[in-house]
């Protein structure tokens, strides 16, 4: 029998830890091709998740990286729609809410390809959040979403969507879950930074409303140097090329580290007193780990893509 052929459509961080579990699924049934836009291109943004989730190398990578919102996800339009006239997929598959995911929405919709969108129904309503654009879109043109929560199929019966509309549960859970054990065993990471259990916070800053704004990046480091614990702070290339183009600072009880791969990341979340994030994925493992989280986002921007808190929305996948 012939197999019906899936364009998995990568680019961020948390799309390539998502993808892992959904391509074992898929291999038995389909031949995938996967397509890397290059949005994240750094060894520690990209190359090193796709080492430790053991995920084969990307069929194509479309090399689109830094940009604008517009010039990057236009770039990625183009090349999507050359790769998509070689391979001819029959369903072009997405994750989540980035600029990655909107492209290959775009494309598979104007070549009339079908497309299915997992992580669907996820809304922060707050359409300055480059991603509430991404996901409304993604979702509006999608013929099979894939949501993981029963409230992210409400979100979008409420927009009229509810054809093709499957509640499978959340793919980063599946994620987390698969890959906790393999990182107790591999990762040295509180070794290596002299860190003990409980004795640390974890901090991500990378969202456009915080990194790109000096007041509240401002804000958010002076925080960081007043806490009592001391503050792991990986930081995204973003939020390290905004900090040093303003010249902030903060003092020694803050520790800038580089992005960390997943395993690491794993065993510096389970490990912490608490987590301080604007990062929607890290929200939810902090609720899965059962670690404290602060969300550093105002109410509007909070990403667990309800209306209510990124932990209400994991509690309930
Ligand atoms: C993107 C997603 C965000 C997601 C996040 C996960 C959009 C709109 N945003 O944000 O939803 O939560 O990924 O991490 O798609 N850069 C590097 N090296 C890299 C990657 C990026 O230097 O490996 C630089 C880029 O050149 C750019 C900046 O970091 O200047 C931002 O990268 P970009 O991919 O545009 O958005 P993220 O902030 O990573």
């Amino acid at each position: 029998m012939v197999r019906k052929t899936i364009a998995s459509i990568v680019g961020a961080r948390p799309q390539f830890i998502k993808s892992a579990p959904v391509s074992r699924a898929l291999s038995a049934h389909f031949r995938e091709v996967l397509i890397h836009t290059g949005q994240h291109y750094d060894y520690g943004m990209s190359d090193i998740f796709f080492e430790e989730m053991q995920i084969r190398p990307p069929d194509f990578n479309l090399g689109v990286g830094g940009g604008s919102h517009g010039e990057q996800t236009g770039k990625m339009l183009i090349e999507l729609e050359k790769v998509f006239a070689d391979v001819k997929p029959d369903c072009v598959l997405v994750y989540g809410d980035t600029n990655s995911t909107l492209a290959g929405a775009l494309t598979a919709a104007k070549n009339g390809i079908l497309l299915a969108h997992v992580e669907a129904g996820l809304r922060s309503y707050n359409r300055a959040m480059p991603e509430e654009v991404n996901r409304v879109v993604t979702d509006h043109v999608s013929n099979f979403l894939f949501c993981p929560t029963d409230a992210a199929v409400q979100n979008l019966a409420r927009e009229g969507i509810v054809d093709g509309v499957h509640r499978v549960g959340d793919v980063m859970y599946d994620a987390l879950f698969h890959n906790l054990l393999l990182a107790r065993a591999r990762s040295q990471i509180l070794a290596r930074l002299e860190l003990q259990k409980g004795e640390y916070a974890l901090a991500t800053v990378h969202r456009a409303a915080n990194a790109d704004n000096p007041a509240r990046m401002k804000s958010i480091l002076d925080a960081f140097s007043a806490l009592s614990l001391k503050v792991v702070f990986p930081v995204h290339p973003r939020t390290r090329k905004m900090i040093q183009e303003w010249g902030l600072s903060a003092n020694g009880n803050v520790l800038f580290i580089e992005p960390q791969g997943y395993f690491d990341i794993l065993m510096l979340q389970e490990n912490a007193n608490c987590i301080l994030t604007d990062s929607g994925g890290m929200q939810k493992e902090a609720y899965l780990l059962g670690v404290r989280c602060i969300t550093l986002t105002s109410g509007g921007d909070r990403m667990g893509g309800d209306r209510g808190s990124g932990l209400e929305q994991a509690g309930r996948g």
